[in-house]
């Protein structure tokens, strides 16, 4: 019975929902990182990181596709398996790939592929108001849910490019609005991509759960990047929102330890990392 709470280092307990709601509460910055394999998910769990994603820029960085489109289901579950046996203490959080929540019953079926076969403990979706349906149907089927909202990369080929997402007001209380509707409907974290550091506040301060930024300024409640772009080993333009954390660093270790401590205490995302 419990065995999941009994077999990990009693002394680092296993990283749940309530642990992300209380640092939240207490104002401890969540840090998260992207994974694809169980080395890497050894060395980032070692470092403290508390999340990890699976995450389908898998598609881009291991698989060399220009999108994160052409990634499917068993890729998912494939990479997610694998990194599930790297982690002692941080949870796993999965993707669902392009066209896997295309109605609630597909995105039960890839949710739970994710979870049983994948080992993740929480599902990301790119979200907006034509996916409130399904978080709040994973919600009643007791899935751990984080919706992503601004720039959705599975989304590119239909709104022009990876773009800043909600610059203007307009667009703004758009997805405050979208956000707060996503959390009622039952998720349990909002994932903010590519938004102005102003709206990335706002809406960390109008919701209630644990918000997480990737190049939406330093007021959400943690931060995420992908790990292949702080070990600096992706080729081509970086996002503004990048950081290369082996700049000063003698090993991967010592660079994922720096993200972990720049994201914990504030140091990142500076200024010039911000929309
Ligand atoms: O797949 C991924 O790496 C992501 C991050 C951009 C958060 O969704």
């Amino acid at each position: 019975m419990y065995t999941q709470l009994q077999q990990r280092e009693s002394d680092r307990p296993p990283v749940t929902l309530t642990t992300l709601s209380q640092m939240r509460a207490a104002g401890e910055k969540i840090a998260c990182l992207t994974a694809y394999d169980a080395s890497f998910a050894a060395l980032i769990d070692a470092a403290g990181v508390d999340v990890v994603l699976a995450g389908d820029s898998l598609g881009m960085v291991i698989q060399g596709h220009d999108t994160t489109v052409p990634v499917t289901m068993d890729q998912m579950v494939y990479h997610s398996k694998a990194v599930s046996r790297g982690l002692r203490r941080a949870m796993l959080m999965a993707d669902l790939p392009f066209m896997s929540f295309a109605t609630p019953e597909v995105a039960l079926t890839n949710s739970v592929r994710l979870m049983q076969e994948g080992g993740a403990r929480m599902v990301k979706l790119e979200s907006g108001g034509a996916q409130l349906e399904i978080v709040e149907f994973l919600a009643r089927h007791d899935i751990a849910v984080c919706a992503h909202l601004g720039l959705k990369p599975q989304s590119v080929h239909k709104t022009g490019g990876f773009r800043v997402q909600g610059r203007d007001d307009e667009a703004a209380k758009h997805m405050l609005a979208q956000a707060r509707s996503l959390e009622s409907a039952g998720a349990d974290m909002l994932l903010l991509e590519c938004i102005p550091a102003s709206l990335g506040k706002a809406i960390t301060e109008g919701t209630h759960v644990p918000v997480i930024g990737i190049g939406a300024g330093p007021d959400t409640d943690g931060q995420i990047l992908v790990l292949y772009d702080i070990l600096d080993i992706t080729t081509g333009r970086k996002p503004r929102f990048v950081r290369n954390f082996m700049n000063g660093a003698g090993d991967n270790a010592s660079a994922i330890a720096r993200y972990v401590d720049a994201v914990k205490s504030r140091a990142y995302p500076a200024p010039e990392h911000c929309f």
